[in-house]
């Protein structure tokens, strides 16, 4: 079998940032990474143990056109939005929200000390079902499909398939793979991910080498796509180490973002906002 390793083309530093009503966090992709990390519109770790930092949380706010996932390594939150969802959110949990033609939600901690840790991503719809009906989904840590392998590396299967367990979520059109990999010191996972995926790999504990590459803690790998380099290969070192792994299928169609808004052309954000003013966005 001719297969080699996908090694590293770049690594990323979050850029410390608030959103919501001052909540600290690490955009850790960016806007500018949205075309390059196709369908991957931004990705936020936040983690703190001030509550100071996460204390006011997400008061109601809009969203149109992609999806948003939650991931709450530590704390509560708890959800409310439009659609008359409602969910609480805890170590280990996992919210999917799919916000389609609109959403108004809120999402506020439910603890006044302690750690918050935890990331939001959001995924890109295609064109075709940005309007769709929303969509939403908890799942508690318990109801993740997870498995441990011989060596010890235990995996969180989000979206997408490893090692023979398919995840929570499957998307047909991006494929979104959604991994959290708990590696012993010195285990290596390998997993694979199609050169023509845009994938990357966000290191939240300890240090990992890819394919030959340090990834630091709080880093970003951004992953080479070239033809024939489809195999992930992620090694702990002399630590413990947990990290993200991310991949999906590009969409390729064009990106427009105002704030909660990810449409394909301006006249679609204008009209996203003339909804939302007028009342008719959810
Ligand atoms: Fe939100």
């Amino acid at each position: 079998m001719s297969t080699s390793l996908r090694p590293v083309q770049h690594l990323v530093n979050g850029v410390p940032t608030s959103d919501g009503a001052g909540v600290k966090l690490t955009r850790v992709l960016t806007q500018h990474l949205q075309r390059r990390l196709d369908p991957f519109l931004m990705l936020d770790a936040f983690g703190s143990d001030q509550p100071d930092d996460y204390i006011a949380g997400f008061p109601d706010h809009p969203h149109r056109g992609f999806e948003t996932i939650t991931y709450m390594i530590a704390g509560r939150m708890l959800h409310r939005d439009s659609a008359g969802h409602e969910g609480l959110l805890e170590n280990g949990g996992v919210q999917w929200m799919t916000a389609g033609r609109g959403v108004i939600h809120s999402e506020i901690p439910q603890q006044e000390e302690g750690v918050m840790e935890g990331f939001q991503l959001w995924l890109n719809l295609p064109a075709e079902a940005k309007m769709c009906d929303p969509w939403y989904r908890d799942f508690k840590a318990a109801e993740l499909p997870h498995t441990t392998l011989d060596n010890g590396v235990e995996v969180i299967v989000i979206a997408g398939e490893s090692h023979g367990v398919t995840g929570a979520v499957q998307r047909p059109t991006t494929e979104p793979l959604y991994l959290d990999v708990h590696l012993p010191a010195g285990a290596a996972f390998e997993q694979a991910v199609g050169a023509d995926h845009n994938a990357f790999v966000y290191v939240y504990r300890g240090e990992v080498d890819v394919a030959g590459t340090l990834v630091a803690s709080q880093r970003m790998a951004v992953l080479r796509n070239e033809p024939g380099q489809d195999l992930v290969r992620i090694e702990a070192r002399e630590q413990p180490a947990r990290v993200l792994l991310i991949a999906g299928r590009p969409l390729d169609e064009p990106i427009v973002q105002y704030g909660p808004f990810v449409m394909n052309s301006n006249e679609q954000i204008h009209q996203a906002i003339q909804d939302y003013r007028s009342g008719h966005l959810a």
